[in-house]
Order: structure tokens, then sequence, then C-alpha cells
């Protein structure tokens, strides 16, 4: 079977080749088919999102379908930003805004626990779908940490790295990510 990966991030998709490319025959971007997609993510929870996105793909192709959905979710805050974590703080879309607003609405609040949550959805042809999920446990800090990653990167210490996903290398994160251990929960079901 071959696999259309539905995302234009780079990172992402030599992280889903890597892990579960070998499971097919042959897996291509969307750039590589010249399909041009995004719709809009208007569902309450990951697995919604990442359906919307899958099924927007389909109706372009016949190949199985992966997509993603994830977020950052921080305990003081009941969950927020969640699915929100892209538009945080509104259009135009910047990290710089979200990790502002975060640290504002976190002012004098604890814990600072936090955990980012991946789900992936692999999408066969005839509908039916297999879903995998992931999370990697870590706080926010108040000033930020390192260059590297995006979002709030700079603002996630990871326990299991002892330090921010803002300082790991791309190779230190991908070892311990959210989206690496939905993938690897997915691959198991396959
Ligand atoms: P999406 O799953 O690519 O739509 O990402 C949703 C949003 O969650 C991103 O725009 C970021 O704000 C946040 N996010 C998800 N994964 C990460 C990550 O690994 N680092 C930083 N932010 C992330």
């Amino acid at each position: 079977m071959e696999l259309v990966i539905a995302s234009n991030n780079v990172n992402k998709i030599r992280e889903i080749r890597e892990i579960i490319g070998g499971a097919f025959e042959k897996t291509y971007s969307l750039a590589e088919l010249n399909i041009h997609c995004d719709p809009e993510e208007t569902a309450e929870d990951f697995l919604g999102n990442a359906l919307i996105k899958a099924r927007a793909i389909r109706e372009y192709t016949d190949k199985a379908v992966i997509a993603d959905d994830s977020g950052l979710m921080v305990d003081c805050l009941g969950g927020a930003p969640g699915v929100h974590s892209a538009r945080y703080a509104g259009e135009p879309v910047s990290d710089e805004a979200n990790n502002a607003l975060l640290l504002k609405n976190m002012e004098g609040r604890s814990p600072r626990t936090a955990k980012y949550v991946a789900t992936m959805v692999l999408l066969y042809p005839d509908g039916s779908y297999k879903v995998g999920t992931g999370e990697v446990k870590g706080e926010i800090i108040t000033e930020a940490r390192g260059k590297g990653g995006f979002g709030y990167d700079p603002y996630f210490y990871s326990y299991d790295l002892q330090k921010t996903f803002g300082e790991a290398t791309p190779n230190e994160k991908n070892a311990v990510s959210h989206r690496a251990m939905a993938l690897h929960d997915l691959l198991k079901q396959l």
C-alpha cells in the first residue's frame, strides 16, 4: 500500500518516514503529489481534527493517508491551550504572541506541569482508520531557553531530556516527542 503524508512540515514528514515509512510500499508528501489543501480544523478534540485533515486529503487520492493533530496542555489552565494551541492568541498566528499569552495566563498559578499530546490517524482507502496517541511530560518555565524547535518549545522543559525542547537538537526531541510516541503507537497496530 502507498501512503500520503498529510503535512507540509519537512520535520514532520521526515519523522513520519523514519518511524512508519517502512511499513508502506512508498510514501509521498503533499508537495510531491501537488496537493494543496488546508482545511479548517473545527473539531473540539485532536482526533476530530486529525480526521478532518486526513479526509480532506482523501478527496485528492486513493492512497492511504496519515494525518496528525497536536497541542500543548497545561495543568493549571485546565488543559488549555489544547486544540487551540496554534491560534491561542488569535490571528495572525504568532509563536511570540502565543507564548506571551500563555505566560500571562499562568501568572500566579500552579502547578506549571504540562504535556504535549499528539494524535495520528491512518486513514485507509475504504474509509476505515487506525489511531495512535502519544504524549510527553514537562513543565512551563518563565524564561525562554534555546532557539530550536518551534511554537512553545523554548518554554517547555522536558523531564525526559532535562532541558527545554528549544535547547534540544532535532534528534533529541524526536527521540521523546509526542509525535514519535503516537507514531510508535500506530506502528504497533500495523
Ligand atoms: P499541529 O498539530 O501541527 O496543527 O500543531 C498544533 C499546534 O500545537 C502548533 O501550532 C503549536 O502551537 C503546538 N505544538 C504542537 N506540537 C508542538 C511541538 O512539538 N512544539 C511546539 N509546539 C507544538
